[in-house]
């Protein structure tokens, strides 16, 4: 069961372990990582007999490893910080250094896992978390396993969660599942997509399956087609050399939107449990139809943006202008795709994939267009051209469900308006600073793997966007820059939709 379906008052501690951080020194580690931790020791959720241990290059030792840590993180969790919790949290911190490339850095580790284990009564019980460029994730693995340190027994267990990206291809995330399964059982390996901690992607199950009128209507019966929209209202800043080799397609499409589409497009899963739950993901993945090269030069858009202002008035300079980027870079920041499933379920239904840097806001949601009610009743009246309904799960921010419908305007003539109900996470159950990785490191700590990704789940993603990149790799774009940073992307995309009668639901964050 995971974190999420119990209150944080009701949930039990996790079990007694040690968290090694691998990358401990690095951004995701002092933004997300402790900050999430400090939010489940202070929730009572983690044991006496935990500890964690950050392994790094740098010379640091316990303490200016905790102080390091301690100037970030009250940045990072703002005002739910105080200084008590974070004073018992860092007793427990501990740091390594060590070249990850070096066997001995795994004697010490081995040998200061020993200490901790006498000392906290931790019972060998350990999680990895690889927070490190994926080039190094095979290595650590290898060196962990050289020094037993993979190795379960009956009394314990040994888990690793590795970051993301998975792979840069259908190949190479294949070859690094391969590498992996050498040391580790299916059941010790965590791939983490911190998607899958926000409360709104869980909540898709629990919305559709939860409760009795809205799966009735999940269907092409009556449903007409989703958007999916993931956009970043941040352009590349320094990240230059590492979306280079990334971009739009590759950084976001196999991970957090195909993740997306599963939980929206599953049947219904015998139980929450892990395996119950990939199943089903994987049967959608296994459903979609892979574009053929013709369809991907019709139903696959990419763009890149150019120099362009934001809607506060701040410019954002072009992609090709950034740190790291090629003066003629054909890296797409935007990509758009028209998905079609082969199952029963939703036959002839399109799901709409959008994704991409520098738009006008930061903001992640599903939309559902419902098809239109027969309206003959309602004839010559505004109704006709009325909208038809929309069903919104917002992801972030503010959190939450909307539904937009039409209401009879008040006044003697029959005159209808789109009107809107509106669920928000914090006004009903006020306001839980997270940062979407409590539920997911708690769930690891469980044994809870329901929200991770199978090897399966993330070789099938690739496979769908492997076609996509074949193609685009074979036909450069020749019309980069195609879309101005502050912008919904490029007119393709625009068109991707009106070829199909249909339009990107328009987002305004003051309309929500
Ligand atoms: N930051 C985020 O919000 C975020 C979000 C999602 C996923 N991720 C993923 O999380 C991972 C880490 O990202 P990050 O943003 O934290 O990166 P980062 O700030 O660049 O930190 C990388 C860490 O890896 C260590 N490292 C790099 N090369 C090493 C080597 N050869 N030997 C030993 N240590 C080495 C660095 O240690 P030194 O200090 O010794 O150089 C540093 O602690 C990546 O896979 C990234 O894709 C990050």
């Amino acid at each position: 069961m995971s974190l999420q379906q119990t209150n944080f008052a009701e949930a039990p501690k996790a079990p007694p372990n040690v968290m090694i951080i691998f990358g401990s020194t690095g951004d995701l580690t002092s933004r997300k990582l402790i900050p999430a931790l400090f939010h489940l020791f202070r929730a009572d959720l983690l044991p006496d007999t935990f500890a964690v241990v950050g392994i790094g290059r740098k010379p640091l030792n316990d303490q200016s490893f905790c102080k390091h840590l301690g100037k970030k993180i009250r940045e990072y969790v703002g005002d739910s910080f105080d200084q008590s919790t974070w004073e018992k949290l860092s007793q427990r911190i501990h740091y390594l250094q060590g070249d990850i490339d070096q066997p001995s850095t795994y004697d010490d580790l081995n040998q200061l896992l020993d200490t901790i284990d006498q000392q906290r009564l931790t019972e060998k019980n350990y999680l990895f978390y690889l927070a490190v460029p994926p080039s190094l994730f095979g290595g650590i693995t290898d060196r962990l396993s050289d020094a037993g340190l993979l190795q379960e027994t009956a009394d314990d267990w040994r888990r690793v969660i590795i970051e993301k990206p998975f792979g840069h291809d259908l190949e190479s995330a294949r070859k690094l599942n391969h590498r992996l399964h050498q040391h580790l059982s299916e059941h010790q390996i965590y791939r983490i997509d911190h998607y899958l901690g926000k409360e709104t992607v869980q909540n898709i199950m629990v919305f559709r399956f939860a409760n009795g009128f809205i799966e009735p209507l999940w269907n092409r019966q009556h449903i007409d087609h989703m958007q999916i929209t993931v956009a970043e209202s941040v352009g590349i800043g320094s990240r230059g050399p590492y979306y280079e080799e990334a971009g739009a397609l590759r950084d976001m499409v196999p991970n957090h939107l195909l993740v997306l589409l599963g939980f929206l497009a599953m049947e219904p899963p015998n139980s929450f449990d892990a395996p119950a739950v990939r199943d089903e993901i994987n049967k959608v993945l296994d459903a979609i139809q892979p574009l053929t090269p013709e369809q991907v030069l019709q139903h696959a858009i990419r763009g890149q943006y150019a120099e362009g202002l934001m809607p506060d008035g701040k410019s954002i300079e072009g992609y090709r202008q950034s740190p790291g980027v090629k003066s003629d870079s054909t890296t797409e920041t935007y990509a758009a795709l028209k998905l079609k499933m082969d199952n029963w379920r939703w036959a002839g239904v399109p799901f709409y994939l959008r994704t991409g840097k520098a738009m006008p806001e930061k903001y992640t949601e599903v939309a559902i267009q419902f098809k239109s009610a027969p309206r003959n009743m309602f004839k010559n009246t505004d109704t006709e051209s009325m909208k038809a309904d929309m069903l919104v799960l917002r992801i972030q921010p503010n959190e939450g469900i909307q539904i937009s419908f039409g209401a009879k305007v008040p006044g003697p003539t029959m005159r209808v308006d789109t009107v809107k109900m509106d669920f928000s996470y914090v006004d009903y159950f006020g306001n839980k600073p997270a940062t979407g990785y409590e539920t997911l490191i708690y769930d690891c700590m469980k044994g809870d793997a329901t929200l991770f990704k199978h090897a399966d789940t993330v070789e099938k993603g690739w496979e769908i966007v492997q076609s996509v990149l074949d193609v685009w790799n074979a036909l450069p774009p020749r019309d980069f820059p195609n879309y101005q940073a502050g912008t919904w992307g490029p007119q393709a995309a625009e068109e991707l939709l009106n070829s199909d009668g249909r339009r990107w639901r328009r987002i305004r964050t003051n309309n929500h």
